[in-house]
């Protein structure tokens, strides 16, 4: 064969290939136009979404961390804090605004209201803008606004609950005792949020929480608060008013008679004849004089 001949059979070889590699590239070529048909769809998509993160990235959506209408109960006499947690307030301002009178207690770290008791409490870098009362009332219960400045401006309500803490003493309000019994008075408080700090126990006007050396015995703890008093032997000295007064709560009396009611001859005397009349005349005057000494 000759060199031309040989170029000839080159070409038909060439040709034919092309003409099956072509049979096979219209099969495929389809799906790669119908693929970059949907792309376009893709890509809007993929187009449409980064600026929206990037919208939330960049000003981090303001809410409260602070749950809505959420109680706080406080005693009276006690500091009642407020929370009010506001996540990216960015320059947001805070008000705190009471309910009941629409009375506009704070803004920032402004008091506004005339009673200074109120103080917006908030630490720098913090997101919290607690509102505190100090001296807790009865008539500070009821609902506080907390409200951030935005358009419109978003709040969140809170509810104060106030309790009265008050002393009780166990038993009926008066006792009757017969000299030389002991005498055990125990004291609880009642509807606390918190422990008191101390109790005093008063006979009459005296406090007499140390007054051991008249054997009197007064144990207190705070935690469980309780406290008790007792008076292992007790006199006639020691009849009287008892008054539990904690230092946060409302105080509790109680009344102590020491006589032997039914049997005046158990008084250590030879006579009875004037055993009674020792008491029924005499004895509410020594009474007397021991409660005044
Ligand atoms: C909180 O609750 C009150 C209704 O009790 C509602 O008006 C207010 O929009 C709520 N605030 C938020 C931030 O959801
Ligand atoms: C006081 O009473 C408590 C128990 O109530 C007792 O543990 C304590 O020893 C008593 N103290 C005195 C000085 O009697
Ligand atoms: C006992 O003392 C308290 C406190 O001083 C007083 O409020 C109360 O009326 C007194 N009770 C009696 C029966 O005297």
């Amino acid at each position: 064969m000759s060199v031309e001949g040989q170029r000839c059979l080159c070409v038909v070889v060439l040709l034919i290939h092309t003409v099956t590699g072509a049979g096979e590239g219209p099969s495929s070529a389809i799906p790669t136009s119908s693929s970059s048909s949907v792309k376009p769809d893709q890509n809007e998509l993929t187009v449409t979404f980064p600026p929206l993160d990037d919208l939330y990235s960049n000003t981090p959506e303001k809410h409260f961390g602070t749950e809505n209408n959420t109680v706080v109960t406080s005693q009276t006499g006690s500091t009642a804090l407020l929370p009010c947690v506001i996540r990216n307030i960015g320059d947001g301002i805070v008000s705190w605004i009471r309910r009941k009178d629409y009375h506009l207690l704070t803004v920032g770290l402004t008091t506004y209201s005339s009673d200074q008791r109120f103080q917006a409490i908030h630490l720098q870098h913090s997101e919290d803008w607690t509102l505190k009362v100090r001296f807790v009332q009865k008539r500070d219960a009821g609902i506080y606004e907390c409200q951030v400045s935005s358009h419109p401006p978003t709040s969140i309500f809170l509810r104060l609950d106030v309790v009265e803490a008050r002393a009780q003493i166990s038993g009926p309000t008066e006792k009757y005792l017969k000299p030389g019994s002991t005498l055990r008075l125990q004291c609880s408080v009642v509807q606390t949020t918190e422990a008191p700090a101390f109790v005093f126990w008063y006979h009459n006007s005296r406090m007499i929480n140390y007054d051991v050396e008249r054997g009197i015995n007064v144990t207190t703890d705070p935690v469980q608060r309780l406290s008790d008093l007792l008076i292992p032997a007790a006199s006639v000295s020691h009849a009287g008013n008892y008054t539990c007064v904690p230092n946060n709560a409302v105080p509790a009396s109680i009344y102590v008679h020491i006589f032997n009611g039914e049997n005046p001859a158990a008084m250590q005397s030879s006579s009875p004849s004037f055993i009674n009349r020792l008491h029924n005349i005499l004895l509410p005057t020594l009474i007397s004089y021991n409660l005044i000494r």
